[in-house]
């Protein structure tokens, strides 16, 4: 097992807000969690969790000047990144962490080819020639398969099938080697065949290159092929953090479960029919004091109306924030 020295990323008590015509929300609420070297962390929850929020600030690209991050800090290689300068974070993002957007035609420009694309960010980070630049950019787009690289170079995003146009933008994260890729839900609009695909690929990237992965998704079925560790996020908190194992084999969280009972199982009749949560995350400015799960939670009580649970841990690499956690037996999800 890994331990904290180990943490590429480490990041403490995170909370971001946002400034809106209602007044502030605090969209991300003192989250923790680290990303160890060379592994895969899964960031899951449902939409509205707060997933791609997070994500954004540790790029430090939060929009502005409505959203700020309050409190917390994110430490990378060295660095509390959310205390760095303007120009620090130049140097880091696309360089040190690549990142794919959860819409992929926001990183592309779509009036530049795509080895221009590819060969800029290279020009401004290394100090590669052009030449070499150009040869790296080919090779780039080859490994990721795209067909004919030497002569796709030249196309422009909007000439690209979608399957493709993904291939692209991993190329553009990966092309300076960062240590860490944050990958925001990098297959949701891809089809099924298309989405292992590109899982794939991202696998055999990190094996080759030896980074660190966030993935993000609302699929516990990606996370359970692609992560070493998970952590499951809820109305901006984290529910329940873990190994694949914990969370997979002993979840104790009534949303983890939830989540796991939502997985189509096609070899259980009984699980053929898609089981989904009840109701909807809160939205953040009508949040409930307490526990932000007790509208849907089958064993909340009067303590999870009264005040917000706090993490505990379970073990060493497991913890669970909800009151009756130790009441809850472990529970395979079956
Ligand atoms: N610019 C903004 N201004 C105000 N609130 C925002 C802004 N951007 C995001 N939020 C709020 O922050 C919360 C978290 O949003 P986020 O995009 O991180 O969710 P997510 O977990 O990535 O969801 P999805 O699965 O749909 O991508 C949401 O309630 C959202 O409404
Ligand atoms: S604290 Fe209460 S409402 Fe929240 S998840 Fe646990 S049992 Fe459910
Ligand atoms: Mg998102």
């Amino acid at each position: 097992m890994s331990t904290v020295t180990d943490s590429l990323l480490k990041v403490s008590n995170l909370a971001i807000e946002f400034d809106t015509d209602e007044g502030q929300v605090r969209a991300v609420d003192d989250i923790s969690f680290s990303v160890q070297a060379g592994q895969t962390l899964g960031i899951v929850g449902e939409s509205g969790c707060g997933k791609s929020v997070t994500a954004l600030s540790l790029m430090r690209l939060l929009p502005q000047p409505m959203g700020q991050i309050v409190s917390g800090s994110i430490e990378f290689e060295g660095k509390n990144l959310a205390q760095a300068s303007i120009k620090e974070m130049e140097k880091i993002r696309g360089a040190r962490i690549g990142m794919v957007f959860q819409e992929p035609m926001t990183a592309l420009n779509p009036v530049k080819t795509i080895g221009k694309q590819l060969i800029e960010s290279l020009l401004l980070h290394t100090k590669m020639s052009a030449d070499k630049a150009i040869q790296a950019a080919v090779a780039m787009l080859d490994r990721v398969g795209i067909p004919s690289p030497d002569i796709r170079i030249a196309e422009y995003p909007h000439q690209l099938s979608g399957g493709m146009r993904q291939r692209v933008v991993i190329a553009m994260a990966l092309i300076c080697r960062p240590s860490l890729l944050i990958a925001d839900e990098p297959t949701t609009a891809l089809d099924v065949t298309v989405q292992a695909q590109i899982l794939e690929l991202l696998k055999e990237l990190q094996d080759e290159m030896g980074m660190s992965v966030m993935l993000i998704t609302h699929d516990l079925g990606v996370i359970a092929e692609t992560c070493e560790s998970v952590v499951v996020m809820y109305a901006g908190k984290v529910a329940e953090t873990g190994t694949v194992y914990d969370i997979f084999d002993k979840p104790y969280h009534p949303y983890t479960r939830g989540l796991l009972n939502s997985i189509p199982r096609l070899d259980s009749p009984s699980k053929s029919v898609l089981n989904t949560i009840e109701g909807m995350v809160p939205g953040l400015l009508d949040l409930p004091s307490g526990c932000r799960f007790q509208n849907r939670c089958p064993h909340a009580d009067e303590t999870c109306t009264a005040r917000a649970p706090t993490l505990d841990a379970r073990s060493a690499t497991h913890e669970v924030s909800c009151h009756h956690w130790l009441n809850l037996a472990p529970h395979k999800v079956s």
